[in-house]
């Protein structure tokens, strides 16, 4: 049912369905100690092509079925970090709105007891245009280009220190902080800006919750506003995908971003602490928590998934190399 795949110094990679080894004693050695889920669950619309039969109502059923479960895993300052995408319903130029529907199921479930903290954006910039039928063929939608991260706890006050992930300031920023000069007074927005509230230098500004993927082309011209929070976007050309090429593995279509992990990993927990991520895939989440120091517990029901991700633990960067 359950089978652990690998260990690692910090980590254990376990293949099975991640309900049944939930609720089995990998769930039980877990209640209460968990400090963060971060996971991309399968995508609604997709589940029906590799795992089961499921559709929109038997997926809500399912994936809502883990608030519960997870919940009974967290600590009580725990967080769960979820991505999912925007679905489009199958053949029709409309958005589906069960990742919408997955969101409420879990923080309406009252046995789980979960509220939404934030809502955070993930814009790709390079996502190829789609849904393509609609938007390249026909013409009459928009590219389909950010995911959702949706941020749950059991408390209003889950263990979070924004101060942990300031990203640089900017070119204007520093020049202030240089100069210590800048136009105080009532703004446009009616705010009033204190002569004193800009010119303190905290290593770094706040992040705002639209995280951009750095383009893959790196002198594209940027075209969102500048204080959206810019993240490496390595995934083309990382120590993963060279093992993977070297060995002529086809690697996980949908794996996420090592810089979005890190960042959720370092906003919400600290070294020692548990992180689970239950649809595993590549092991990203794993990855990150051993470079960062903490344990973690993956879970994946497809065994040749899991044997790729032990490439990533010969990543020498993880020797500090
Ligand atoms: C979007 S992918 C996750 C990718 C991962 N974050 C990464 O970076 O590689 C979702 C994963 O969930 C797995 N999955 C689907 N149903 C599952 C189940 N019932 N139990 C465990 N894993 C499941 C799929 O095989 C897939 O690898």
């Amino acid at each position: 049912m359950s089978k652990l795949l690998y260990q690692t110094e910090l980590g254990r990679y376990f293949t099975g369905d991640s309900e049944k080894v939930l609720t089995s004693e990998v769930g039980d050695e877990l209640q209460n100690k968990v400090q963060l889920i971060f996971t991309s669950p399968p995508f609604p619309l997709n589940t029906k092509k590799r795992y089961g039969n499921l559709n929109g109502d038997e997926y809500k059923k399912w994936i809502i079925n883990f608030s519960e479960i997870f919940s009974d895993l967290l600590k009580e300052d725990g967080s769960i970090v979820i991505e999912l995408g925007n679905a489009w319903e199958m053949g029709r130029p409309i958005q589906s709105l069960l990742n919408l529907e997955t969101l409420l199921g879990f923080v309406n479930n009252p046995k789980a007891n979960l509220r939404l903290c934030q809502e955070f954006i993930c814009y790709n910039p390079s996502r190829l245009p789609s849904p393509a039928q609609w938007v390249t063929i026909k013409r009459i939608r928009v590219v389909d280009s950010f995911t959702h991260i949706w941020w749950m706890s059991k408390s209003d006050y889950p263990k979070a220190d924004n101060k942990k992930v300031l990203r640089p300031y900017s070119k204007d920023m520093n020049q202030i902080l240089k100069s210590k000069k800048y136009n105080a007074g009532k703004r446009p927005s009616a705010h009033n800006i204190n002569k004193r509230s800009f010119i303190t230098d905290n290593s770094g500004s706040i992040m705002p919750n639209i995280i951009e993927l750095e383009p893959i082309k790196p002198n594209r011209e940027v075209r969102l506003p500048s204080n959206v929070f810019s993240i490496a976007n390595t995934q083309s050309n990382d120590f993963f995908l060279q093992a993977c090429r070297k060995t002529g593995v086809v690697p996980h279509p949908a794996r996420m971003p090592l810089e979005l992990a890190n960042f959720f990993i370092d906003f919400l927990t600290d070294p020692g602490d548990i992180i689970l991520d239950p649809f595993a895939g590549s092991n990203t989440t794993g990855f990150c928590a051993e470079k960062l120091g903490r344990k973690w517990i993956s879970i994946e029901i497809d065994e040749d998934l899991g044997k790729q991700s032990i490439m990533r633990f010969q990543d020498p960067s993880l020797a500090g190399e």
